[in-house]
């Protein structure tokens, strides 16, 4: 027989930011400790049971917790009086039957033992979302036809992004994929010509070969270091000697932070050494720069600076900054023109996008700067993994890749997923994980010691 005073309650707690809540039960043990990404209403709803009885706990707590959508309004937190209760059995739902919605809750709950738990996403920086803010600008951007040039949001965030980046002009595009395009295809304005790049390079690996499928520009590749730089020799002997047999060299690619190589930053000195090759030999220096603001911050240097060797950049607005979508591309005025003329002829002219551009313009003032929170869970997570025996690429920035034996990179990620870590394959051999906006140095910490038990089973032979 249990007597005491059941109190039901419910309230709304604001979420901004990660929190993780530990929930404990009625029906005993305690549950897993879940994370709410904000930005989102807490509703949190549960009783309180205030045991009369010396011989039973003195209180005892469920919890039932929902999200509610960031911007609906939180209806008042409510405490409901005290209910004296009397249950046969403590653990016996049955005398909770006045409270029908909770119910099915708490046999859910009695029967899992386990409230739905977010998997926590480590998959990529380009899954974080709009928050509050940013979706109020875009809400109130001015906005006007930009194939017109009539846009003035689209302006602005063109203009600070070349000055940030000391570039004369830029233009927004809807993807990296196509700022890299319009790029290398305003660099090969004839016929025969051909790009020097590394063979980890995104633009050579995940661009659906568009160089070639679209530009008919041949590729010239040439191997990757694992710090994601090219050999300035390798270069140099690549570039082609004037031939009827050979295509023209036009320009050479780098990617800064390197994606395949584990978010490797390219030293300023490294790039401003190929920069004097290329303009020696006539060449332009194309930047592949999705994550050139990471390469920043990891070097503690200005967007300026590390801009400063590349003639032509392509940056994202889209990746750990939280913007939908959008693209920069920056270079020389005339560059910029050919850019706008090439956009439009692939469809990649917009007309109202302005409302696009206001979040990408909130994205570089205000998440560009927490850019360094991503590269700390990066770097725990990176030392989580090493100690604990994994073989981690070295983390410079905001990426973490790991080498995984055999084919068994698709099964890792797998076996992380059952344990609610999300993570990608990068093919056979390894895989990959993306600290971001949406995630916390608690969730970091978790998802590398998942990480790690996953890996040790993989090495010790066991079946994951
Ligand atoms: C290094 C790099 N460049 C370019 C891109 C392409 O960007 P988007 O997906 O916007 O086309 C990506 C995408 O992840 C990337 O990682």
């Amino acid at each position: 027989m249990f007597v005491g005073d059941f109190c039901f309650f419910e309230m709304d707690i604001p979420c901004r930011q990660d929190v993780s809540i530990g929930l404990r039960s009625l029906f005993g043990g305690s549950f897993p400790v879940i994370r709410v990404p904000p930005p989102f209403w807490i509703h949190l709803a549960g009783f309180d049971v205030k045991s009369k009885n010396s011989h039973h706990h003195s209180s005892v707590r469920a919890v039932l917790v929902s999200l509610v959508g960031g911007d609906c309004k939180s209806p008042k937190s409510k405490k409901y009086p005290s209910i004296p209760v009397v249950m046969n059995e403590r653990r016996s739902d049955d005398s909770l039957s006045f409270l029908p919605p909770l119910r099915s809750s708490l046999k859910h709950l009695r029967e899992n033992k386990t409230l739905r738990m977010d998997a926590l996403d480590f998959r990529s920086d380009t899954l974080t979302k709009p928050n509050d803010d940013m979706r109020r600008a875009m809400a109130s951007a001015v906005v006007g036809d930009d194939v017109f040039g009539e846009d003035p949001t689209v302006q602005q965030v063109e203009a600070h992004v070349a000055s940030l980046s000391g570039k004369e002009m830029g233009l927004f595009v809807p993807s990296g994929t196509m700022g890299n395009l319009l790029a290398v295809l305003a660099h090969c304005d004839h016929r025969m010509s051909e790009v020097i790049a590394g063979d980890k390079a995104h633009q050579i690996l995940y661009e659906v070969g568009n160089l070639s499928g679209v530009g008919g520009i041949h590729t010239r590749q040439i191997p990757t270091q694992e710090d994601g730089t090219l050999p300035l020799a390798l270069i140099e002997a690549a570039i082609r000697r004037p031939d009827s047999h050979v295509p023209h060299t036009r320009a050479v690619l780098l990617e800064n932070t390197h994606n395949l190589c584990g978010g490797r930053v390219l030293p300023v000195a490294y790039c401003e050494q190929v920069r004097q090759l290329c303009h020696s030999r006539g060449l332009a220096l194309h930047c592949d720069g999705a994550r050139l603001w990471n390469a920043a911050v990891a070097q503690g240097a200005s967007l300026k600076d590390v801009a400063k060797p590349f003639d032509t950049i392509s940056l994202c607005l889209s990746k750990g900054l939280g913007a939908p979508l959008g693209s920069i591309v920056v270079g020389p005025a005339k560059f910029i023109r050919t850019c706008r003329h090439l956009r439009k002829m692939l469809g990649g002219g917009m007309r109202q996008v302005g409302i696009v551009a206001a979040a990408g313009l909130y994205a570089v003032n205000t998440m560009y700067p927490r850019l360094k929170e991503d590269h700390v869970m990066a770097s725990t997570m990176g030392t989580i993994l090493s100690r604990g025996g994994v073989a981690v690429l070295k983390v410079e920035s905001n990426i973490v890749i790991w080498r995984v034996p055999g084919s068994q990179a698709d099964a890792v990620a797998t076996a992380c997923k059952a344990q609610g870590i999300l993570i990608i394959s990068m093919g056979p051999g390894l895989c990959r994980a993306i600290p971001h906006f949406g995630n916390s140095l608690a969730d970091a910490e978790r998802a590398a010691t998942v990480i790690v038990g996953v890996m040790g089973k993989l090495l010790k032979g066991s079946n994951l």
